[in-house]
């Protein structure tokens, strides 16, 4: 039999431990343990038994008797259907009923008990002998699993955590489970998190507290992949693998997102649908809409032939007369118009309205640049390189305005500004790149300086893509450019310490999972 490799995850009620162990144990093959569910179950017995979580208080060793007596009773056993973890109690499936504010309240009590942990403990390390596991609870890593591969000692601040449950809870009962009205008070949630704490830290059977060798991770401020990442690169350490970073920046912009989103929400609708034009760079996306009926148009002559349906504006935007024509046409229009880029249409139409000449720096041919220039009533001019901005040459009284496409290279902008106003021009310069690009930007260049690969993802046809690729070729040579998971066909030596992955705005986060699955588990 190959050997275990065990993960502890200890921390307090709500610091996201399940979802995060789940996800942990799924990517490394591994089965998760959730032993809380376990003293769940112990703890609906008791109440089933008639026992009284209050007694705890008022009677602590009539309570302890009790609870020593009954725990020897149920049978408490744990099985994998479909990869989900089903607590057994006395053979019956209680995973619904565990969740409840009396079983928590109850398990948080009975678990103090020291032959009932006793009982648990055994079963728990049993599961960790023949199976590599991830194992989250609050003694794992002190008591179930000394010896654990990695241990991570998971919080959050406990007002971030009540928030977590209430949350969590307002879904459940949205989708129709039965809750009290404690259940849903974010007060009172608050404060049963901290007597958990109370109680889980201070009791005197293996009392929550960070093993001297676990990790400490504060999720407070962190995404759920931001600590699933983290563990996983804790695992990789250990097994002389190189970390995986994915930068925070990765991925779908809220425009794109949005903009995105709406289509969807369109085709859910069915009817006759069209974007004008590719909803965003990439295939996948695209392919998967037109699956779903949503077609693709490009050109003004298609339009008649939509006017009892629905068109799509793509986040890009459109000039001007293309609006009008859209807004005349007689279909229904659905504008998902970047409100980056609408800001750039304003401050072009009323610049050019005042006779000034239009400079946008940004990339010929690019969408958003075409739609952009529709916007100016006076001369445009476009410049995407050093050589353009040198040549650019127009009568020195005129005044300009300059406007960046909103996902151009951040530093380029700056070097053909300067170009232009040594020439002594009279210009008026907004720096139109929107935020999530530039931080996109600056954080791709951060990892790919520490990266000793880096990875690039997005469609062939994204020109902020292009750009993160360039950005990070000059701080990393060995980077490559991706459209999706098959694409890569990486080349491990072994040396490698830090594998970093970035993606353009354009990309969805199902492409990025595929990336990052495949990466950790390339062979040297
Ligand atoms: O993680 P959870 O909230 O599902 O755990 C339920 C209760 O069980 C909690 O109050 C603490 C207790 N518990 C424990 O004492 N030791 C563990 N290993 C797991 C849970």
């Amino acid at each position: 039999m190959a050997q275990c490799f065990n993960i502890a995850i200890d921390g307090p009620a709500g610091a996201g431990k399940s979802t995060i162990a789940k996800k942990v144990a799924a990517e490394l093959g591994s089965v998760y343990v959730d032993t809380g569910a376990m003293y769940r179950a112990m703890a609906l017995y008791l109440h089933r038994k008639g026992l009284d979580p209050r007694e705890a208080e008022n009677n602590p060793k009539g309570f302890e008797e009790k609870v020593t007596a009954l725990c020897r009773e149920p049978e408490i056993s744990i099985e994998y259907r479909d990869g989900v973890q089903v607590v057994l109690l006395n053979g019956e499936n209680v995973n619904p009923l565990l969740r409840t504010q009396e079983v928590s309240d109850m398990a948080s009590r009975s678990s103090q008990v020291g032959p009932l942990r006793k009982r648990l403990v055994e079963l728990q390390q049993k599961l960790a002998k023949t199976t590599s596991v991830v194992m989250d609870g609050r003694d794992i890593g002190t008591v179930v699993l000394p010896d654990a591969d990695v241990k991570v000692y998971l919080t959050a601040d406990a007002k971030v955590r009540a928030r977590r449950r209430y949350l969590e809870n307002l879904a459940a009962k949205k989708s129709g489970r039965d809750l009290s009205p404690e259940d849903l008070d974010l007060a009172a949630i608050e404060k049963d998190v901290r007597e958990r704490d109370d109680r889980d830290m201070n009791r005197k059977e293996s009392p929550l507290r960070q093993a001297e060798d676990a990790v400490l991770v504060d999720s407070s401020d962190m995404t759920i992949d931001q600590v699933v990442e983290a563990i996983l690169n804790l695992a990789a350490q250990k097994k002389g693998r190189p970390q995986v970073i994915t930068a925070r920046t990765a991925g779908f912009c809220f425009g794109v997102e949005k903009a995105v989103a709406a289509v969807y929400e369109e085709a859910a609708k069915g009817g006759d649908i069209v974007t004008f034009g590719p909803i965003i760079h990439n295939e996948a996306v695209v392919d998967d809409l037109k699956a779903k009926g949503v077609g693709v148009i490009e050109k003004k002559e298609e339009i008649p032939a939509h006017a009892g349906g629905t068109i799509v504006i793509r986040s890009h935007g459109v000039p001007r007369d293309l609006y009008e024509e859209l807004a005349h046409s007689g279909a229904r229009i659905v504008d998902t118009t970047c409100t980056f880029v609408k800001r750039i249409h304003e401050i072009v139409w009323k610049a050019s309205e005042e006779g000034r000449h239009i400079v946008i720096i940004g990339n010929h041919g690019h969408a958003e640049t075409l739609g952009t220039m529709g916007w100016s009533s006076s001369p445009v001019t476009v410049i995407e390189t050093r050589e353009e901005a040198e040549q650019f040459s127009e009568d020195l009284s005129t005044p300009i305005t300059v406007v960046a496409q909103t996902t151009f290279h951040s530093d380029k902008f700056e070097e053909l500004v300067a170009i232009l106003q040594k020439k002594g021009y009279n210009t008026q310069v907004n720096n139109t790149i929107c935020n999530a690009t530039h931080e996109r930007q600056l954080e791709a260049r951060k990892l790919a300086k520490r990266a000793d690969v880096m990875i690039v993802i997005g469609g062939k046809g994204s020109s902020n893509t292009a750009r993160l690729y360039e950005i990070c070729k000059a701080e990393c040579e060995q980077t490559c450019f991706v459209q999706k998971a098959e694409d890569l066909h990486l080349h491990l030596t072994g040396t490698e310490k830090l594998i970093g992955i970035t993606a353009g705005a354009s990309t969805p986060k199902n492409i990025i999972e595929e990336v990052q699955k495949d990466v950790r588990r390339t062979d040297f």
